[in-house]
């Protein structure tokens, strides 16, 4: 099965990065969101990285037009009638997301596939919500979209071989590597990240090292591109509570009980880079 035509929901960062992931590989992209005018934000952010590409000659003025051309805004989720694939971004709570998973369940032919950005509910259950388990997957991508070179690709208990098939072929298509992965809480890349990221808070929580410190040592002991603490700024503090909470909860191991420090920085306010003040001052 070709995948033509694309609609993202969510302008959140990782909208905004899928939206031009899919448009830069010539795919029609329908954007959508509860407002237009969040749309028209992400539009400004992606036509804010494209200038800074066309500014460094990586990308000609023509290319950049031709890519922002092709991702349309949409204030109508019945558009969803019309696509190929859907690939949900929203918010990371599971009434919403099974909300809408039925809503598209309603709108969508029954063979449109049914994508899930989430980063670590269970694809089975959002899955559940439809009449087409067989035809909903999780396509995992990382922050920054379009820097990141993977996505996980979820299966949930009914996913069918042809929509694996079809979304890891697209995944390549689109430029990034896929890798396989089953359904179990935090799938591979949060259940691994995540547990360094608390770990890493724990450190500071008990007078082990400051978070300069933390961060220097995997920056330059361990090549890390970011230090964990700067890293979980950059993902927010919130998220990586929250994904914490679901392996907790999902596998009852005190192993990845969350670290009380992240706990009360979530409940002041410190979201990291979004709020202003996580670990570090932005
Ligand atoms: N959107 C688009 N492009 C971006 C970008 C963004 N938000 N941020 C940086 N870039 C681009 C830059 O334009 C630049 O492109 P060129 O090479 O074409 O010039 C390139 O990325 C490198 O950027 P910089 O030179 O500004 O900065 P850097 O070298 O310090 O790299 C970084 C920035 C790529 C974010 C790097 O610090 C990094 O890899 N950090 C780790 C990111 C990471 O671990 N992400 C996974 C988070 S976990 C997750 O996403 C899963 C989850 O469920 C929580």
């Amino acid at each position: 099965m070709s995948i033509q035509t694309i609609l993202v929901i969510g302008a959140g960062q990782m909208g905004s990065g899928i939206a031009q992931v899919a448009a830069s590989a010539h795919r029609k992209v329908l954007w959508h969101d509860l407002s237009l005018a969040l749309i028209d934000k992400g539009m400004l952010a992606i036509r804010k990285h494209l200038e800074r590409s066309v500014a460094k000659g990586k990308l000609t003025e023509e290319a950049k037009e031709s890519l922002l051309s092709r991702i349309l805004p949409t204030g109508d989720i019945e558009q969803a009638a019309e696509v190929d694939l859907v690939i949900e971004a929203i918010s990371e709570n599971m009434a919403w997301k099974t909300a809408l998973f039925r809503k598209l369940d309603e709108i969508c032919p029954p063979d449109v596939i049914l994508a899930t950005n989430t980063s670590s509910l269970p694809i089975t259950e959002i899955a559940a919500a439809t009449t087409r388990p067989s035809q909903v997957i999780g396509m995992h991508f990382m922050n920054p979209v379009p820097v990141m070179p993977l996505i996980e690709i979820i299966r949930g208990l009914e996913t069918s071989q042809i929509v694996f098939d079809t979304v890891f072929q697209l995944s390549k298509e689109l430029g990034k590597t896929p890798v396989e992965v089953q359904d179990f809480p935090g799938f591979v890349s949060n259940r691994i990240l995540m547990p360094m990221i608390n770990e890493a808070i724990f450190t500071v929580y008990e007078g082990v090292a400051t978070v300069e410190a933390v961060d220097t040592v995997m920056k330059l002991g361990m090549n890390h591109p970011m230090g964990p603490l700067e890293l979980a700024d950059f993902i927010g503090l919130d998220t990586c509570l929250s994904i914490m909470e679901i392996l907790y909860e999902g596998f009852k191991d005190a192993k990845y009980r969350p670290c009380p420090l992240l706990r009360k920085y979530v409940k002041a306010g410190r979201l990291g880079r979004k709020s202003g003040q996580g670990f570090y001052t932005y």
